[in-house]
């Protein structure tokens, strides 16, 4: 069977490409989305961390909660389906904040974004796009950097992903965080977590919580599952086996050539002039 075609794959609603998983309705209808004030939703742009993030929030809560896939994947049914969560739902999303149902922001729900220096996550969008079959072949690490510092790749530009989200860093009901933060720091940062949610853990429970969220455990504990679709915070896979990579700060120095160290850092530095 020859692989599916870029059209099949990817489909552009407001000006920024999704899978085809991600159905035209479901984009369509999430204005209409009814959030409820003790949603929790995790934000990121794809390949920042986002399953670390979500696999400390869960272990934080004694009570019971539901990790949902994102927000934006699967057709119109998704909506009925997270309706009929009776449990506290932690909602897991990529999209920008404009595109955000305004339901979330009226009513001030928690909300956490999780970034990552964007070289990285350029590199691990190459593996990512390389291994996963829901997304367009690419040939080349040239290619794809290429297309990554034209947000030709899904979800868009990493700049404009982050600024829409950075120019709310001071609403009180955000917290921003940072991939290479939590490397440096784990247990500060699920301290951070905690405090942020109104959660009451122990020193004790930290600890556990940062050993049980390290990589190899994570790794082995994803490898001993069957793949389950609902284990994955991803809109861009069902397969979990494919997030864990390498789980490294500085991959990049392995994949860019000094040329394109320089081309990255002139964008960065044009895009980012705004930013703090
Ligand atoms: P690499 O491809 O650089 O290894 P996301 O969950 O947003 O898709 O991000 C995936 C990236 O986070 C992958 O990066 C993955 O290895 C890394 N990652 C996942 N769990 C991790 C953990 N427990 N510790 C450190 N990095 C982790």
């Amino acid at each position: 069977m020859s692989n599916p075609s870029e059209a099949e794959l990817i489909h552009m609603f407001k000006g920024i490409p999704f899978t085809t998983r991600s159905s035209p309705e479901l984009l369509k209808s999430l204005d209409t989305f009814d959030a409820r004030e003790d949603d929790v939703l995790l934000v990121s742009y794809p390949k920042s961390g986002t399953h670390w993030l979500a696999g400390v929030i869960t272990k934080l809560y004694n009570t019971q909660v539901t990790l949902t896939s994102p927000i934006e994947f699967g057709d119109i049914s998704k909506l009925e389906e997270l309706n009929k969560l009776s449990s506290k739902r932690i909602i897991p999303t990529h999209l920008d904040y404009n595109m955000l149902p305004p339901n979330f922001k009226n009513k001030k729900c928690k909300m956490i974004y999780i970034s990552r220096n964007p070289k990285d996550t350029a590199v691990s969008m190459y593996h990512y796009y390389r291994d996963n079959p829901n997304l367009p072949t690419v040939d080349t690490w040239t290619a794809f950097f290429d297309l990554f510092l034209k947000g030709d790749v899904v979800c868009g530009s990493w700049f404009d992903h982050f600024l829409s989200w950075e120019e709310h860093e001071n609403d009180k009901n955000i917290l921003f965080l940072f991939y290479e933060d939590m490397k440096k720091d784990l247990p500060k940062i699920v301290k951070e977590i905690s405090l942020f949610l109104g959660l009451n853990v122990t020193d004790n429970d930290i600890q556990d919580i940062c050993k049980k969220s390290s990589f190899s455990e994570m790794k082995s504990d994803t490898e001993k599952e069957n793949s389950d679709p609902s284990h994955t915070v991803c809109a861009l896979t069902s397969n979990r086996k494919l997030i864990f990579r390498k789980g490294t700060v500085g991959d990049w120095k392995n994949h860019f050539t000094p040329k394109q160290n320089r081309r990255f850092e002139e964008i960065f530095n044009e895009k980012m002039k705004l930013s703090k």
